[in-house]
């Protein structure tokens, strides 16, 4: 057996024997994983259906049509008011999607401090940190204004702040999020618990998105 067929029934068995408990993680069907090894891997197709830069495109298209439609039955939302895009591989490239459509480079994201829960792709920094200025003192222990290495790329583009859990409770404190919020004045504010084990308040931070103006990209799978 070829080494790299040994090693995918290595991972098979590993996969089978053992339990993940990585929430962003899933078990695809065989359906899927037949799709994902199938010939469409290997076609360019950048672009929207029937409007791509590589030609050879019409069954990509079908199938991106048949996807998308699929999509808008699952959720019983009709076509004429909404729009799918099934392109993102990853929940990363998803997110970056959102910040392209919605940002401009140095534009303020506040989103949950990475220690505490968050993810990379909300952007993550760590080094030399300015001090707090007086502005910030009284909320020194729930906001963190970031590190000189920008280890995130979206930290490279935009201006991340995050907040924190409260150290005593280890849970978000959303009238303190509120306080940052209304002093930072963030273009867009993200929830998203790659590692917060609790219930978010969707409703909440909805609220203070409202207040400060601020747009609101929950970060979550169904
Ligand atoms: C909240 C959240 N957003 C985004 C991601 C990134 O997803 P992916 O690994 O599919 O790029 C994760 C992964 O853990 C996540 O937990």
């Amino acid at each position: 057996m070829d080494i790299v067929q040994k090693l995918i029934k290595k991972e098979e068995e590993r996969q089978q024997n053992t339990i993940g408990l990585i929430a962003s993680e899933n078990f695809a069907s065989k359906a899927v994983r037949n799709a994902v090894k199938s010939v469409f891997m290997h076609k360019y197709s950048e672009g929207y259906p029937h409007a791509r830069y590589y030609e050879g495109n019409e069954v990509v298209d079908e199938l991106e049509d048949l996807c998308r439609q699929e999509i808008l039955k699952l959720f019983n939302l009709s076509n004429d008011e909404w729009h799918v895009n099934v392109q993102p591989l990853s929940g990363s490239i998803a997110n970056l999607a959102v910040y392209n459509s919605i940002l401009e480079p140095g534009d303020t994201i506040l989103s949950m401090f990475l220690p505490d829960g968050g993810h990379l792709s909300h952007g993550w920094s760590y080094g030399n940190q300015e001090s707090f200025s007086e502005d910030f003192k009284n909320l020194s222990e729930s906001i963190y204004l970031g590190g000189n290495r920008k280890v995130s790329f979206v930290s490279k583009i935009y201006n991340v702040i995050q907040y924190k859990t409260n150290p005593k409770t280890f849970l978000f404190d959303y009238d303190e999020i509120e306080k940052i919020a209304l002093k930072v004045k963030p273009k867009l504010i993200i929830t998203g618990g790659t590692a917060y084990p609790r219930n978010i308040d969707y409703e909440r931070i909805s609220e203070i998105a409202k207040k400060v103006g601020a747009l609101y990209h929950a970060d979550c799978a169904p």
